[in-house]
């Protein structure tokens, strides 16, 4: 379904982000960067975990739900199953959260930084089945690099 060049998008994740000590300074040009990167796609952001909920986080896109509950929605099935979510159709995932009513599919990858959870990183397409495995493995890439570089600095996002 894409030609996303993945590879190269990783060392552009590395270039962009990798010597940013400021956590949300990095996330949000990670968001930046692969919103601008990935066609058809009408949302692109992080979701972090704060106590026991998403919060929303640095994104692009039109204005969305701002909190999440880990029972809700793609983005919660995600976060409490650690497990990425690759919706082809929305409107068939029961308890699906709307926040754009353009978005058909969606792809929702968990993060986590030493094996802790800090939050997801939800796309959304107004296309239906926009995401395939090869998308599925080249963002869960993306997300283990800017994972691994938020390991190194002193705090997340
Ligand atoms: N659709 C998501 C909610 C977040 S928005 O798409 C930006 C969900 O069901 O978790």
């Amino acid at each position: 379904m894409t030609d996303t060049n993945y590879e190269l998008l990783d060392s552009q994740v590395h270039a962009l982000i990798g010597d940013e000590q400021d956590p949300l300074a990095a996330t949000s040009n990670f968001v930046g960067l692969l919103y601008n990167a990935l066609d058809d796609v009408n949302w692109l952001g992080v979701y972090v975990l704060r106590e026991d909920e998403l919060v929303l986080g640095p994104f692009q896109g039109k204005p969305a739900c701002v909190r999440i509950a880990l029972d809700k929605g793609v983005c919660g099935a995600a976060a409490s199953s650690l497990q990425t979510q690759r919706v082809a159709d929305v409107h068939s995932f029961t308890g699906h959260v709307v926040c754009d009513p353009d978005s058909r599919s969606e792809l929702v990858v968990p993060l986590l930084v030493n094996d802790q959870l800090i939050g997801v990183l939800d796309i959304d397409s107004p296309l239906a089945g926009r995401f395939d495995e090869a998308d599925q493995a080249g963002v869960e890439k993306l997300c283990a690099s800017f994972c691994a570089l938020q390991e190194a600095r002193k705090y997340f996002i």
